[in-house]
Parts: structure tokens; sequence; C-alpha cells
């Protein structure tokens, strides 16, 4: 079948089926094309919660479709390929959270949302790249563990007073954008604003012009006067920032910021996921209670101090 086939026949199964389908910024672009919604994990499953289908088929990874599952425990929500992972939610396990926290009892647990049901459930708060920085100022103890990524807790620690320490993890797509490239790339666009995502390495961050999640890019570069942008994050934002800034030029820091998990959902997983009912991410709520307890409790901290987003 041709994309425009799938693309037609997955409507109308979702149609059929009260469905929706929510695509994360990172996927392929027919994907995007066809989505309900767009944006970054938590946004979409905000909005999931919010709708009154019967069925979420979420094209990204693991960690968003349990979070969708977590905010809308009645819906049936598919991931397309079950083996979409997250490397980085991957590198902290609940066991281990578990003895750092004893390790560390004064320190109140940040989880980025990029992280396990699990992991979440053992955590004080998450956050997101767009409001780490007032999730991290907000909690009441003076020191604070951010897991998983050590990119985004370095990038924080610069605007708290708080004692933040981390957990090493990180995104092996972001890390793969090395500060040489970066510079190369500026060297070679002189006029354009390098754009880049808190989970990029510290050097990285340095050469930025903004830094921000990948929702604050499409308002970035909205917004934002200038006609050449260096986008420092995975390639599948482009799509959107293309198709909404037709007469701006976007360019790539790297070649290699493609994420392999969020590629392995093609239309044809879709279909099939669909067409099956299969693939079906749920939480039990042993642990779905309290990881919506740490997501809840970082919605209900007041914007009032937006840096980030
Ligand atoms: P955001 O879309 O929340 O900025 O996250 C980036 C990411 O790496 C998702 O996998
Ligand atoms: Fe995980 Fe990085 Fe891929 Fe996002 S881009 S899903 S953080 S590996």
């Amino acid at each position: 079948m041709e994309n425009i086939e799938l693309q037609r026949e997955i409507k109308r199964l979702l149609k059929e089926k009260n469905g929706i389908l929510l695509a994360h910024n990172y996927q392929r672009d027919e994907i995007q094309e066809i989505a309900d919604c767009t944006g970054d994990s938590l946004g979409l499953s905000i909005e999931a919660a919010e709708t009154n289908c019967d069925v979420i088929v979420f094209c990204g990874v693991h960690f968003m479709a349990e979070s969708a599952s977590i905010l809308s425990p009645d819906k049936t929500v598919i991931l397309p390929r079950f083996d979409a992972g997250c490397p980085m939610a991957d590198m902290i396990s609940a066991d281990i959270l578990v003895d750092k926290k004893r390790e560390n009892p004064e320190a109140a647990v940040v989880t980025y949302v990029n992280s396990s049901a699990d992991v979440k459930a053992e955590s004080d708060i998450c956050c997101t790249s767009a409001n780490a920085i007032r999730v991290v100022n907000s909690v009441k103890s003076d020191t604070v563990l951010m897991t998983p990524d050590k990119n985004l807790a370095k990038y924080v620690s610069k605007f708290t007073e708080k004692k933040v320490f981390w957990w090493e993890g990180y995104c092996p797509t972001h890390d793969r954008l090395k500060a040489q490239e970066a510079l190369e790339v500026k060297a070679k666009y002189p006029n354009a604003l390098f754009v880049a995502h808190p989970e990029c390495r510290p050097d990285v961050l340095e050469l930025a012009d903004h830094i921000c999640s990948t929702s604050g890019m499409y308002e970035y570069a909205k917004k934002t006067d200038n006609e050449e942008f260096i986008i420092g994050t995975e390639m599948g934002i482009l799509y959107r920032l293309r198709k909404d800034n037709p007469k701006k030029k976007f360019i790539l820091a790297s070649k290699s910021l493609v994420c392999p998990n969020m590629k392995l959902t093609t239309l044809k997983s879709v279909l099939n996921a669909i067409v099956e009912m299969k693939n079906v991410v749920s939480v039990p709520e042993r642990t779905r209670i309290p990881a919506k307890e740490a997501l809840d409790r970082m919605l209900a901290v007041p914007r009032d101090q937006v840096l980030m987003e």
C-alpha cells in the first residue's frame, strides 16, 4: 500500500474505533501529517486525557504511552511498536533509585518525564524539559536529586540556589552532537541562531543562542524575526518548523540527530496495531497512583517563573 492509502485506512479505523492518533515531535513526517495532535510527550498525554476517545494510538516511545495510560487509565493506549523504548529512560531503574534515596534522605527526587512509570512512582515530583527550572525551585528541600538526565540537571543547576546532584543518564541521540560540529555549522551559517535542547552536552549548550524544549522551539522560531536557525535536537522537529515557517530556513546541527527508537514507528506498524488492537500499554494501579501523584505535583507548580518554555 502507498502512504496515502495507509493514511486513509488508519484514519478510517480510528474513526470507527473512536480513537485519536498522537505523534511526538520526533516522529516521521508521514505520521505527523495524519496526527490529531503533535507535541511533546506530556503535552500530548494531557491533551489525550481531556478528550473523550476510547483509544489512544501513541506514536512515540514506551514511557510516553505509559504517561498517557497513567493519566487515562480507562482508555486503551496503543504503542504501535512495542520495542520503541528510550535508552535514557532505561538508564535508571526503580530499585537503584530506592537505594539512592536511602543514601540521600535529605534530597527531593525530581524525575524528568522521560522515565519509566516505576521510576516516576519512586519520585517526589516530575519535570519536563520545559519546566525543569521552575519545578526544582519549587521543592521544599535544599538538595535535589535529578534523574535520569545529567545534561538537563547540569543546565538546571545554573538557575537555582539549591544543591543539585544527578543520575549519570543521558540521551544517546542528543549526545551525538559534539561542540566541534556545532561550531562548524555555526561558521557555515553565521547569520543563523543556534537553538538547542537541554538534553545536549553542556559544551554544546554553551554555544547556543537559545535553549528550550521541543515545544519551545516552535514558539521561538515563530516569534523571532531571524530567517535562519540551526536546530540542536532530533530531526523530526523539522517537519513542523518548516511547515509553520515556510519563509525561514532550518538547518539540522548534525546529521546524526536521529533517534532510532522514534523512527521505528511507520504507517504500516500503526495500521497493524490498530487492526489487531495490539501492543496495549497499561500501568498497574500500585505504580500508576504514585506515578500520577508525581505528575500531578508537577502540574500544580505555578507558572510564574518561565525560563525555558
Ligand atoms: P520534549 O519533547 O519534552 O522536549 O522531549 C524531548 C525528547 O527527547 C523526547 O524523547
Ligand atoms: Fe529517548 Fe533521546 Fe530518543 Fe528522546 S530522543 S526517545 S530521550 S533516546
